[in-house]
């Protein structure tokens, strides 16, 4: 397996609080891997130090052989990282359209045919095209802010929960529209929503307290119930 996002011993901090205190993730190309921790274990700040809007202190973080470390996060994003962060990355007053398009790096034939694709994904979206995204439920913010990344040439698609404050019947919809997305980019799912975690995870890393403690196949670890009780409170 080639690596393409590769983690090793990283340390992270905000102001004077150290939050990751080694984190060691490999993903390697066309994976899609899933974070799993309980609340307040560190799976937001992961993201977000790779992304660089918080400070690594030490250790390994690259993309592709390539060092992310001290890069700003326009940078990084735009070596292809595509971030949808947690509770939604969207512009409540602007339309459905506006929030796709400002979020394309450039606008050509293929951003058109990778709009066309998101709408095809989430025909939600292609409905309320024109409608200002205030209007939008939970779900469709949700689809909408998946939309947001997918409309640029990622490598990979970093996700963070997804699922928080939806309802059953929508999570279905988002993890079938995960499964289909994991067909094209490599995904670094975050989710504590144990269902939709093995729905798309191959393999799974767990962060406790700021370190990763626990890897392996999803396949395995819906069979550990002693592990699920340890780290997941299942
Ligand atoms: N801006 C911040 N300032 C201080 N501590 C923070 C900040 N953001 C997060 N933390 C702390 O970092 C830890 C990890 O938080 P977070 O990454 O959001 O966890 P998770 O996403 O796994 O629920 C928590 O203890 C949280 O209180
Ligand atoms: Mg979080």
């Amino acid at each position: 397996m080639k690596s393409l996002l590769k983690t090793q011993d990283l340390v992270s901090y905000i102001g004077p609080y150290t939050i990751l205190q080694g984190v060691d993730v490999e993903v390697g190309f066309g994976e899609a891997v899933v974070i799993l921790g309980r609340n307040g274990a560190g799976k937001t700040t992961f993201l977000r130090t790779i992304m660089g809007l918080v400070q690594t202190r030490s250790g390994i973080l690259e993309l592709d052989g390539k060092n992310l470390v001290g890069m700003p996060p326009y940078e990084i994003q735009k070596l292809g990282i595509g971030y949808v962060p947690e509770h939604y990355g969207t512009f409540d007053l602007l339309t459905v359209e506006e929030n796709l398009r400002l979020a394309m790096w450039k606008e050509d034939a293929d951003s058109k045919a990778r709009l066309n694709y998101v709408l095809d994904l989430f025909p939600d979206l292609k409905l309320a095209y024109k409608r200002n995204s205030k209007t939008l439920s939970g779900g469709q913010r949700q689809m909408l802010s998946i939309g947001r990344a997918l409309v640029n040439k990622n490598k990979i698609l970093l996700i963070d929960e997804p699922s928080k404050g939806l309802a059953p019947v929508i999570i279905e919809r988002v993890a079938l529209a995960l499964n289909e997305i994991k067909k094209e980019t490599t995904v670094l799912l975050v989710e504590q929503n144990f269902a939709l975690a093995c729905a798309v995870g191959e393999r799974f890393y767990i962060i406790n307290e700021g370190k990763t403690v626990e890897n392996g196949s999803v396949k395995d670890l819906i069979k550990d119930k002693e592990l699920q009780a340890k780290h997941l409170g299942i």
